[in-house]
C-alpha cells in the first residue's frame, strides 16, 4: 500500500516539481535542492475526515500532561521537568560524543520503572547494544532493544509491542520502504520523522530521536527535522574534555535554553550537581586574561571563566579565534574598544575561550569578555574576587541584562565579593549580603574600576 504513493522531487527552493532527481532546479538554477517529497501530502490532507472537533480550552483532559521522569535529574530539567508522553523529542550532536550512551540510561532508567521502553539501534547489533548497556549497569527487564532500519518493520514491533518510550538511534539510518531515496537523505529523514510523529501523537508514545549533526551535505542533520517534533536537545562539548552539555534549543513543553551538565565516566554519564564549582575549578590564579562572569542557561545561573589572550601577531592579517563565544560578538567588542576608548587591537591575535568547553550565547557575557580582552592586552589581571555582567552597546555604552539577583547570588555562593554590573541594573537590584557591587555605564567605567 505505502509504496503505491507517489513520490516527486521538491526544489527545496522554489517550489519546482520533477519526477526524478536532478542535479540542478531547471526553474531557480540552485544546486543541489531536490529534494524527495510526496505528491500526494497536500490534496489527501483536503479529502481527510475532517479530523476532531474544535474543543473549549478548560474541557481538554489534561492526563497526557503527566511527564516520565527518567531520575536523570539533569535530562530531566533539560526536558523542562520530564518527558511528555506523545512527544518527539529529537537529540542532536557530533558523532560520538555519547549521544546514545544518553538515551540508554534514560531508557534504562524509565524502564526500570516498569514503563515498557523500546531501544531502536541501526547503528549496532543487540549484541553491542548489550555491552554498552552492561558499562552503564541497565539491565532493566523492560528494557528491550531492537536492531532494525525499515521504517515499516519498526512500526509493526511497536503496534505488536506498544511501548511507552522509543528511541531511535539514529533517525538518520532508518528508511521508509515507501520512497526511492538513500537513508539518510532530507526526503527520508523527514518523511521518518514524520511518520513517528504520527504515531506519538495518536498513541501517546513518547519517542526520542537521535540525529547525527553532520558536516557534509549528503546525509541530512538534524536541522530539517527542527520545525517538525516538540523539543530539539543538543548535546555538545568537545571531545576532549569530559563535561557534556545538554541543551534545549526549542521546547514546546518547557524553557528554551535550559542546559543539563554531565560528565562521562567510564560507567556512563553522571550528572554534575555543582556545574559553576568544576568550571571554575582549574582557573589560574593571579594571570592576566582570565575573568568569571555569572551567565544564565535557561533558568540556572553559571559561573564560566572567560579567558582572553591578546598578543602582537607577526600575520599581515592576524587571528581572531573564538572558542564557545560568537566570532561576531568579538569583531563587535574590538571595534568598540578602538573606537571608544582608543584600544587598537587591528594589529593583535585575539583567542578567547570559555573554559570547559561550554558555550555561552547570551550578550550578558560582553562585559566579561571586553574585559578579559583589556586584561590581556594591558597583561593585568582582574581582581580574583570579581565577577562581571551586562551587555557592551556600539556606543561602548553598557546595558543592564536579565536576572541580576539570581545571577549575583551565584556568584556570593562560590564566595566571590564584587560585582561589577551596568548601572541600570545596580538601581533596581538588592544586592545580597557579603557583596560589593559597582555600577558601570561605559566602558571607560568598566576600565576605571578594574584597571585604576
Ligand atoms: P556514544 O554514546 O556512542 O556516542 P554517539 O552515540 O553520540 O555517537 O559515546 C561515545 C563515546 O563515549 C565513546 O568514545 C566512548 C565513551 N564512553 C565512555 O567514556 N563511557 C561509557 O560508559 C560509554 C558507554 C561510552
Ligand atoms: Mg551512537
Amino acid at each position: 500500500m505505502a509504496k503505491q504513493k507517489k513520490s516527486v522531487f521538491v526544489c527545496q527552493g522554489c517550489g519546482y516539481q520533477a519526477p526524478k532527481w536532478l542535479g540542478r532546479c531547471p526553474d531557480c538554477n540552485e544546486w543541489n535542492t531536490l529534494v524527495e517529497e510526496f505528491a500526494s501530502t497536500r490534496t489527501e490532507r483536503k479529502q481527510g475526515s475532517g479530523g476532531s472537533p474544535p474543543a473549549a480550552i478548560p474541557g481538554i483532559s489534561l492526563d497526557r500532561e503527566q511527564r516520565l521522569k527518567t531520575g536523570l535529574g539533569e535530562f530531566d530539567r533539560t526536558l523542562g521537568g520530564g518527558l511528555v508522553p506523545g512527544s518527539l523529542v529529537l537529540i542532536g550532536g557530533d558523532p560520538g560524543i555519547g549521544k546514545s550512551t544518553l538515551v540508554l540510561q534514560a531508557m534504562d532508567r524509565l524502564a526500570s520503572q516498569g514503563l515498557d521502553a523500546l531501544y531502536l539501534s541501526g547503528e549496532e547489533s543487540p549484541q553491542q547494544i548489550r555491552l554498552r548497556a552492561e558499562r552503564l549497569s541497565a539491565r532493566s527487564e523492560n528494557l528491550y532493544v531492537m536492531a532494525e532500519t525499515c521504517l515499516e518493520d519498526v512500526l509493526e514491533a511497536v503496534e505488536r509491542m506498544k511501548p511507552r518510550v522509543l528511541a531511535v538511534d539514529s533517525i538518520q539510518t532508518v528508511y521508509t520502504e515507501a520512497m526511492a531515496s538513500a537513508p539518510g537523505s532530507v526526503g527520508q529523514v523527514r518523511e521518518v520523522a514524520s511518520r513517528l510523529m504520527g504515531v506519538a501523537k495518536t498513541t501517546g508514545l513518547a519517542i526520542f530521536l537521535v540525529g547525527h549533526v553532520t558536516k557534509d551535505g549528503s546525509i541530512a542533520g538534524p536541522r530539517v527535522l527542527e520545525h517538525l517534533v516538540d523539543t530539539v536537545l543538543y548535546f555538545e562539548g568537545d571531545r576532549g574534555h569530559l563535561f557534556r552539555i545538554l541543551r534545549a534549543v526549542k521546547n514546546r513543553f518547557g524553557s528554551t535554553n535550559e542546559i543539563g551538565v554531565f560528565e562521562m565516566k567510564e560507567t556512563g554519564l553522571g550528572e554534575v550537581a555543582n556545574p559553576s564549582r568544576i568550571f571554575l575549578e582549574e582557573r589560574p590564579e593571579g594571570v592576566s586574561g582570565s575573568v568569571v562572569i555569572p551567565c544564565l542557561e535557561g533558568t540556572r545561573p553559571l559561573l564560566v571563566e572567560i579567558q582572553a589572550l591578546v598578543t602582537s601577531s607577526p600575520l599581515g592579517m592576524p587571528r581572531r579565534t573564538a572558542v564557545g563565544v560568537d566570532h561576531n560578538r568579538i569583531a563587535l567588542l574590538v571595534a568598540v574598544l578602538a573606537k571608544r576608548m582608543g584600544m587598537e587591537l587591528g594589529d593583535q591575535d585575539i583567542f578567547v575561550n570559555v573554559a570547559g568547553g561550554l558555550r555561552v550565547e547570551e550578550p550578558a557575557a560582553d562585559l566579561g569578555v571586553i574585559s578579559a580582552m583589556m586584561s590581556s592586552f594591558l597583561d593585568r589581571p582582574v581582581p580574583r574576587d570579581v565577577v562581571l555582567f551586562g551587555e557592551v552597546g556600539l556606543a561602548g555604552e553598557i546595558r543592564g541584562v536579565g536576572q541580576p539577583e539570581l545571577r549575583m547570588k551565584e556568584a556570593r555562593k562560590l564566595g566571590f565579593s564584587h560585582c561589577i554590573l551596568s548601572e541600570s541594573n545596580l538601581e533596581a537590584t538588592r544586592i545580597p549580603a557579603g557583596m560589593k557591587a559597582t555600577g558601570v555605564a561605559s566602558i571607560q567605567g568598566l576600565f576605571e574600576t578594574l584597571f585604576r
